[in-house]
């Protein structure tokens, strides 16, 4: 065994896949998850891909005590993957506050537990969000930081200076942020993937919705960008390769090879891909027709943005591997799971 990683949030969706690859990679794992948006049984299908059931304590990191109880119970814990957040745009600009109290005081208790118990250091989970449209693409770490658009952004702006704070002020920890773009697809084991909760706000859950005739139709936010077919342009990221840069970036820390405190990386492919691309790549790589429609402009969307990955290419050693199309075809595979499991 590597070491010993606390996962907040390691039953949901990014942190599912991401507990899956530090088992793989011979990290032992603690979860910390509340359930807010998840379910117990993903830690038995953690345990069916990678033959290891996961540590699992049903705590809500705003609980200080009970927090502060996981780490005396599992001594010895050497870092921490910070996933645990609400994560809805749209819901957090009606209750910011909601927003703010979970994403940030979740972030606090766990930076001030830290020092107390030895934990070396933290990845967090930031967002390309954090760039807002930005001037010059693809998109760098060097970029500047714009106005949030959302109280859900803004919490990924202040965690992340939180961090910067806290590590400024000699407080012997190291980080890594992880700024991710836009996640998508499912395990290929499709026993993993993201969870749907209501009538999903992002692209990808509402699209296999309606290839499946849960939905009737997909609307398209907007054709009138100044992009080349007049659809917004994402950098979509599938979620096994993300999972893996999180390993990445643990391995980086404990071995000792840091060159800040603080460091940042950019997690995408280097692509970017258009609404309208996007849906004629899943047609053609699942061979299921899509019905769906122009609509207007969805408020607060960014035109575009993709990332420019080099720096995680070449200082954390990772790369996106998997092709739009097979990260279609497993977005399409967990949907069909979905409906045997009698999921909606
Ligand atoms: C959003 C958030 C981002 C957050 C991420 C995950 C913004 C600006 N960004 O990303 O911070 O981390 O969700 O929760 O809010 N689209 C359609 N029809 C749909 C749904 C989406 O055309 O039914 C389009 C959108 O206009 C956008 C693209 O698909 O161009 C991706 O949308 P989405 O999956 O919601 O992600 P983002 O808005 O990029």
């Amino acid at each position: 065994m590597k070491g010993k990683i606390l996962v907040t949030g390691g039953t949901g969706y990014i942190g599912s896949h991401t507990v899956v690859e530090l088992q793989q990679s011979e990290y032992e794992v603690v979860i910390v998850d509340n359930l807010s948006n998840s379910r117990a049984d993903v830690v038995d299908y953690i345990g069916q891909i990678t033959g290891v059931r996961p540590a699992f304590e049903q705590v809500d990191c705003l609980d200080r005590p009970a927090l502060e109880e996981v780490f005396c119970r599992h001594q010895g814990i050497e870092a921490i993957i910070h996933f645990a957040a609400s994560k809805a745009v749209g819901e957090s600009v009606q209750k910011p506050l909601l927003y703010y109290r979970n994403n940030i005081v979740s972030l606090i208790n766990l930076l001030e537990l830290m020092p107390k118990y030895g934990v070396k250091g933290i990845v967090f989970s930031s967002s390309c969000t954090v760039y807002g449209q930005p001037d010059v693409l693809p998109v760098t770490e060097e970029a500047p930081i714009k106005k949030a658009e959302s109280p859900y952004g803004n919490t990924k702006q202040i965690n992340e200076e939180i961090i910067h704070d806290t590590v400024k002020s000699g407080v012997p920890m190291n980080a890594i942020l992880l700024r991710y773009f836009n996640p998508i697809g499912a395990h290929p084991s499709g026993l993993i993937g993201e969870l749907p909760n209501g009538v999903p706000m992002n692209l990808i859950p509402y699209l296999t919705q309606t290839a499946i005739g849960i939905r009737e139709q997909l609307s398209v936010f907007g054709d009138d960008y100044n992009t080349p077919d007049g659809s917004c342009i994402r950098d979509y990221i599938n979620v096994v390769d993300l999972a893996k840069a999180h390993v990445y970036a643990i391995a980086r820390m404990l071995e000792g090879k840091q060159d800040e405190q603080v460091e940042v990386f950019n997690i995408g492919t280097g692509r970017g891909v258009s609404v309208l691309e996007l849906i004629h790549t899943f047609e053609s790589a699942t061979g299921v027709k899509l019905n769906y429609r122009i609509v207007g402009r969805r408020a607060g969307d960014i035109e575009q943005v993709w990332a420019d990955p080099a720096k995680a290419n070449k200082v954390l050693g990772w790369h996106a591997e998997t092709g739009l199309d097979d990260t279609l075809r497993s977005a399409w595979n967990w949907q069909l799971k979905l409906r045997e499991r009698g999921i909606q």
